[in-house]
């Protein structure tokens, strides 16, 4: 949520600034803004609105033009979006952007007002500004770190002293911020690919570490003011990966992708057609010992962990408890010292899931954290990690990161299995070698994209639709559910596909179609007598089943055969045209596929 970006060097800070943000913009788009050093004076151009209303600003109003500047694009939190609440805040002396929330602002703005201080906007950011303006001793480290002492909650910080015209500040707690070291030019950024552009080299920071930079150096200090030292990244991302190569939509483009991204997650874990952790150092005596297993994440991610529940229960006989992280963290669950907690997490910052994670830390439990931002939040704080290898998702809609999420609980489901004696080696060869052929599987699934664009016309007009499934399309349905409804903005639920008649079957009419999946052979007769009780009562019936389903006429009005694949993988099949579908209806309705309204990709607040 909220995006930041920082420039220092040769260039035209403001190009910098909004290139860069233009990569950030998935994160938050309720404003964009930049703060540009410009012959000694913090120039501020803000705006309500995308990245673009600013641009059109500036192409009006001309450019702040000078080489150092912080920049930021919002998803409101405190104060509806408008051009005062938009950041940068601050005043002739220091200007601050920041992406988090400050909890105990009203307590600091009090304070300030009664110091003579007076504010123009409601954002808890002002008060940060405002403070660091108190504070200012002449030392812009000194400063922060009085600042640092006295804010409660999670913050990235872009700061720029007036007084300090060749440097510029980045300090983080709770909120990501990565540092871009380049050749005589330095950045900030939420995120790396914001300055992928520019740089590949990058530095981490761990919390309140605070980053001074200037053209030529990058200096960190802890909360004590002492140097420190830090390892340089290198991103191993495709500069392409960032940019829609020639699809209408980064959605769209990473659909295509998802072939490749499971590829490149599930080979360097496996050897000799067995899953392989050991790189991950994991050990797999005491990773088949757990009593039971937490898997927690939200949305999306959580999903994913449906899937893995029903393979990890199936295959290794552990029980496994999927679990919303928003719930999970104020439900006090019984977890304990001989429980795993898996945490999902495409962007490894999400604060709900990263708060689940310490809950469980707190107990106790080992954590496993499967993530795709290397060096997240979460990935750090968590005792395992696997990363998937998506490469950057930038549709705020997930769909790559899901399916390299559902490969890797595949995967450990494998290992449990084999680590608790509950498969033969065999067994998990094969179901290894069924799993590396499911990329091919996938590029099939693409193939069914006209299909899907023809089935996307029919729900146009719809208000509200079901999506049904038993069993592991039960978790295939709840994706394909919410991908539907949060791109093209038509109400859709997902349901049990035996549970309907305890209640939600009275919304059946001929005006609520409904997507039934079908696809696991000893659940098949069950769904389709469910199927038959809907069309009875006028809805209009997709099937999305298996190549080998058996579907009497005027059962369905629209059927989407799947390509073959092992059963228990045929999530990774569905879930294809189910995004398809999601994709076609948001397009044919005008919307704006990769950035839904009041969605933003990383949710940094609860
Ligand atoms: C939906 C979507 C979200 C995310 C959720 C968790 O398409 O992307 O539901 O899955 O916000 O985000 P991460 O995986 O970053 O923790």
């Amino acid at each position: 949520m909220c995006g930041i970006v920082g420039y220092i060097g040769d260039r035209d800070c403001a190009d910098v600034l909004v290139n860069s943000l233009e990569k950030l913009e998935y994160r938050g788009y309720d404003s964009a803004g930049i703060a540009v050093l410009e012959n000694g004076v913090i120039k501020v151009e803000k705006c309500k609105g995308r990245l673009e209303n600013l641009r059109n600003k500036m192409a009006a109003d001309g450019k702040p033009y000078g080489h150092v500047g912080i920049g930021h694009t919002r998803w409101a939190t405190h104060g509806e979006p408008s051009d005062i609440n938009s950041h940068p805040h601050g005043n002739k002396r220091v200007t601050i952007v920041h992406n988090g929330i400050i909890e105990n602002y009203r307590q600091i703005k009090e304070f300030l007002i009664s110091e003579g201080y007076s504010f123009v906007s409601e954002t808890d950011t002002e008060t940060v500004a405002k403070l660091l303006d108190y504070y200012y001793t002449g030392d812009p480290v000194d400063t922060i770190i009085k600042v640092l002492a006295e804010i409660k909650g999670s913050y990235a910080l872009g700061i720029m002293f007036r007084d300090f015209p060749d440097r510029i500040f980045a300090v983080r707690k709770d909120s990501p911020l990565i540092v871009g070291k380049g050749e005589h030019e330095n950045f900030i950024a939420s995120d790396v690919p914001a300055i992928m552009q520019y740089t590949r080299d990058y530095y981490l920071l761990d919390t309140n570490d605070i980053a001074v930079l200037t053209k030529e150096n990058i200096e960190f200090f802890n909360i004590h003011k002492e140097r420190l030292e830090k390892k340089l990244n290198t991103a191993d991302w495709d500069v392409d990966a960032a940019e829609k190569g020639g699809y209408e939509h980064f959605m769209l483009k990473e659909i295509n992708e998802q072939p490749t991204a499971v590829k490149t997650t599930i080979t360097p874990r496996i050897t000799d057609s067995m899953p392989d952790f050991s790189a991950e150092g994991f050990d797999a005596a005491k990773l088949s010992s757990y009593n039971k297993i937490y898997i927690v994440a939200c949305g999306t991610a959580m999903h994913a962990g449906m899937v893995g529940k029903y393979v990890i229960e199936k295959l290794a006989r552990i029980p496994v408890i999927v679990d919303i992280a928003s719930e999970f963290r104020y439900r006090d669950p019984l977890i304990d010292k001989e429980d795993l907690v898996i945490l999902i997490s495409q962007s490894g910052e999400t604060a709900d899931t990263k708060a689940a994670l310490e809950l469980a830390k707190l107990n106790g439990a080992d954590t496993l954290a499967i993530v795709n931002v290397k060096g997240s939040s979460i990935a750090r704080a968590a005792d395992m990690v696997v990363y998937t290898h998506a490469g950057p998702e930038i549709s705020v809609a997930s769909t790559k990161a899901y399916m390299v999420q559902i490969s890797v609980m595949y995967l450990l489901a494998f290992e449990l299995a084999y680590g608790t004696g509950r498969i033969s080696k065999e067994q998990c060869e094969k179901y290894t070698k069924e799993l590396q052929n499911i990329p091919s599987v996938i590029k099939e699934a693409i193939g069914l994209e006209k299909d899907c664009q023809f089935i996307a016309s029919k729900l146009l007009n719809a208000d509200s639709l079901l999506y049904i499934g038993r069993g592991l399309d039960y978790a295939s349905s709840m994706e394909g559910s919410l991908k539907l409804k949060e791109i093209s903005y038509i109400h859709s639920e997902s349901y049990a596909a035996g549970e309907l008649k305890h209640g939600t079957i009275s919304l059946i009419t001929e005006n609520m179609p409904v997507i039934a999946v079908v696809t696991q052979k000893d659940l098949e007769e069950k769904t389709i007598s469910n199927i038959k009780e809907v069309k009875a009562r006028g809805a209009m019936v997709i099937l999305v089943c298996g190549e080998d389903v058996v579907v009497e006429d005027k059962v369905a009005d629209y059927i989407i055969r799947l390509p073959k694949a092992e059963q228990m993988l045929m999530p990774m099949v569905a879930a294809v045209p189910l995004q398809l579908i999601a994709y076609y209806t948001a397009v044919l309705k005008g919307n704006d596929v990769d950035k839904p309204r009041n969605l933003a990709k990383s949710v940094t607040v609860e």
